[in-house]
């Protein structure tokens, strides 16, 4: 397994990490014995970096990661993320210092550690200025409970501005064939500081797997359910860009999966995608994408085969959509 390192000082991480969240459920239902399986067959293929949140299932995400990885803990570069709370409205962002503290007590104990790796605030709280936000994440280094801090959907600016308070070592953004908002000002900004980009739902939150189509119907609880990507007129225009995927895939002898991460990769060394996978089977599939090589002319066709703009609908509904910084 290749590895590239975390920001100007972090660890080596593995070129691919392991996005956990599916494994509590997120896209249909989950089995943690078979996450449990999968997470430490990333571990003997090579994977080092592991991602979770506090928020998926409530903690019980946390918790899988936690007793499966803890006696591997020092193979393992161990990234969750707070910052948002479960209300009856959904999640909210709360920044604020004492919740920052408490959170990040009880992911130590829920990961069955002394330490997190990369701690992410998932979501810039507006009614806490990022500093402070920042620098209780910097307390908490100070104290040794996290190695390095990130920062999830935020923008160029609010990242330059958080970065003055403490290095920011990492943003975790969405980035995939489909999406690539980041490209215009916080990829830039990110190298500028010497942070990496965590590439999250590098799959399409699955769609670029091919697996989807125009008659799936989503679980209630599925989040595909209901965010306008997904569903409808702009479905049916966003499987034109997989069937162009699909058919570079077959001559590639690959999946369209591994063609999508195949070209994130070659994005640069300092981006880092973090396929989800709960499943062993797509965890080897996913990993077979190191092995794709996407020539100048495989390059041209993808790119002439995913319009610029990228895919249809907006990637979050109403709330989540409200959820982004957009400083
Ligand atoms: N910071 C944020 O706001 C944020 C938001 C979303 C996600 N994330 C992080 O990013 C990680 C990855 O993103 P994601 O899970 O949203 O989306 P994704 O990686 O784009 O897609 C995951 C979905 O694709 C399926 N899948 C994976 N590999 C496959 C393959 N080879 N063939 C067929 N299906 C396959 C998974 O199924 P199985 O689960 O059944 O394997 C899952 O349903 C998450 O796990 C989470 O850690 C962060």
């Amino acid at each position: 397994m290749h590895t590239t390192t975390l920001g100007t000082d972090g660890p080596a991480v593995s070129r691919l990490g392991l996005g956990c969240m599916s494994m509590t459920g997120s896209y249909g239902p989950a089995d943690a014995d078979e996450a449990a399986a999968t997470l430490l067959d990333a571990l003997d293929s090579g994977v080092t970096l592991f991602d979770t949140g506090d928020f998926y299932g409530d903690g019980a995400n946390e918790e899988i990661l936690g007793r499966t990885l803890a006696p591997h803990r020092d193979r393992v570069v161990l990234a969750t993320k707070t910052g948002v709370r479960r209300t009856a409205e959904g999640l909210v962002p709360d920044g604020s210092p004492d919740y920052l503290r408490r959170a990040c007590d009880a992911s130590l104990r829920r990961l069955r550690t002394d330490h997190i790796d990369l701690y992410h605030l998932a979501r810039i709280d507006p009614a806490v200025p990022v500093e402070e936000s920042v620098g209780a994440m910097a307390d908490l280094v100070a104290q040794g409970k996290v190695g390095h801090i990130g920062l999830s959907e935020v923008s160029a600016a609010t990242l330059r501005r958080a970065h003055a308070v403490h290095p920011i070592s990492a943003v975790q953004t969405e980035y995939s064939l489909w999406e690539r908002h980041v490209e215009d000002d916080i990829l830039p900004t990110l190298r500028d500081l010497g942070a990496t980009l965590v590439a999250y739902s590098p799959l399409g939150r699955g769609l670029l797997t091919g697996t989807v189509q125009a008659t799936t119907q989503y679980d209630s609880g599925d989040f595909r359910a209901t965010a306008p990507r997904y569903n409808g007129d702009n479905l049916k225009a966003n499987l034109s860009i997989i069937e162009a995927i699909t058919k570079l895939a077959s001559v590639k002898h690959a999946t369209p999966a591994r063609i999508a991460l195949a070209w994130l990769l070659t994005r640069g060394s300092d981006v880092i995608p973090i396929p989800g996978s709960s499943r062993r089977p797509h965890l080897h599939d996913n990993l077979a994408a190191l092995d794709v090589h996407l020539t100048a002319d495989d390059l041209s066709h993808i790119e002439a085969a995913v319009p610029a703009t990228g895919a249809k609908g907006a990637r979050y509904g109403d709330h989540g959509i409200r959820l982004i910084d957009q400083a």
